[in-house]
């Protein structure tokens, strides 16, 4: 396996970024489309992937792309796959997926017809009947888009947004990778700092110290593709290495974190702790209309949203108050991500620039001031 094909989902907004972070580890040839980058890279590039990758929401080997309008398409496609290259005898391989705008779109039925396809591929190869499924677990992915089939290995188990800090969190938490690209797009650097006076359960500033600290993302946790038997255990163990040896442990860099909330603040210092991050971050109770701008400081926040229209008014309030007492310039600049159209009415300032991004199934923009 000297070039296998790489695909990353990741949030709708963030595929340049992600881009960016593919070649930066050696990934080529990248394809990008809406919430998804597919690239090449060698055996290898599973490991780097998915502990370095900070935007990416998992890591999934291509094993084919087709058309398909019928089922038996569909299952000769599956079919004509070399599935004993990856799934041994014993192995557990369940089948998921998603179909949209196909003709073949009951997901239910395509997911049938995958499986016995794959159970159809290896019967022969292996020469047996029945598939007692107790081996690793690989999970077989399908993508049916406008009738283009993909087949896909997942590599990664839990969602890569999981780092293994956030054992805990508040309300509305940002998704760790979300968060990561917005940190990106701040670009934050070894010896920046950076205030988040929303900061509920530390998201912001624990990846701001990853990105500051070159700290892989995915160093504290594991990964499905660990128990694949069809790949080499080193390359694990020669990443983590390199993810080691790569940390910047002289990065001046400095956050600090305020939340109306005293338990979000225990939640942030608590989960700063669990990150390794704890020395780089100060966290303490403050009302936003008390908040000073820490000098030369870069703010980065999600303020809250609400659903009903009370919550709404009241958060309207807190972005007229963030117009008064932040002063985003060059050498404090603002971004702030919100879902609120009128966002810039209320904090009383058109943003320099703005950017449209997925919280979820929530349009949001990045409202970003630099200047
Ligand atoms: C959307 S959450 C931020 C989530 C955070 N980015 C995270 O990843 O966990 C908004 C936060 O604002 C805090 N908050 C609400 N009103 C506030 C105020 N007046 N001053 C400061 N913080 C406030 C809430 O306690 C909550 O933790």
């Amino acid at each position: 396996m000297n070039k296998i094909k790489l695909s990353c989902p990741c949030h709708f907004g963030l595929e340049s970024v992600l881009s960016y972070e593919i070649k930066k580890i050696g990934g080529y040839d990248l394809e990008v489309t809406d919430g998804r980058v597919n690239f090449y890279g060698d055996i290898s590039m599973i490991s780097k992937a998915n502990l370095m990758l900070a935007t990416a929401e998992r890591v999934n080997i291509v094993l084919a792309e087709f058309r398909a309008t019928s089922f038996e398409e569909l299952f000769q496609g599956v079919k004509s796959i070399p599935l004993e290259n990856y799934i041994s005898k014993k192995d557990a391989f369940p089948v998921k997926g998603h179909s949209l705008n196909s003709k073949l779109h009951s997901v239910p039925d395509c997911q049938a017809i995958i499986k016995k396809a794959c159970v159809e591929r290896l019967k022969s190869k292996y020469n047996i009947t029945w598939f007692e499924e107790t081996g690793s677990k690989i999970q077989l992915q399908f993508s049916i888009m406008k009738d283009n089939v993909a087949i896909f290995i997942d590599t990664t188990g839990v969602g890569l947004h999981k780092r293994g800090y956030r054992k805990n969190a508040n309300d509305a938490p940002i998704k760790e990778t979300l968060a990561a690209g917005i940190i990106d797009l701040a670009r934050i650097r070894h010896d920046s700092v950076v205030t988040d006076p929303f900061c509920g359960s530390g998201t912001f500033l624990i990846e701001s110290a990853f990105k500051a600290c070159n700290i892989a993302p995915g160093l504290k946790r594991k990964f499905a593709a660990e128990a694949f038997g069809f790949i080499p255990q080193n390359i694990w163990v020669e990443a983590r290495q390199q993810c080691l040896a790569d940390i910047d442990k002289n990065a001046q860099f400095k956050a600090f974190g305020f939340d109306i909330d005293a338990d979000s603040i225990e939640l942030s210092a608590d989960n700063s702790r669990k990150a390794g991050v704890f020395s780089k971050i100060t966290v303490a109770k403050a009302n936003i209309s008390e908040y000073e701008p820490v000098e030369n400081a870069i703010t980065i926040c999600n303020p809250p949203y609400g659903e009903r229209m009370l919550e709404i008014r009241q958060a309207e309030e807190l972005y007229k108050i963030m117009g008064q007492v932040f002063s985003p310039s060059a050498k404090n600049p603002c971004y702030i991500i919100s879902p609120h159209e009128e966002f810039e009415a209320f904090f009383g300032k058109k943003a320099d620039k703005r950017r449209k991004l997925y919280n979820g199934m929530i349009k949001c923009q990045l409202f970003m001031y630099f200047k």
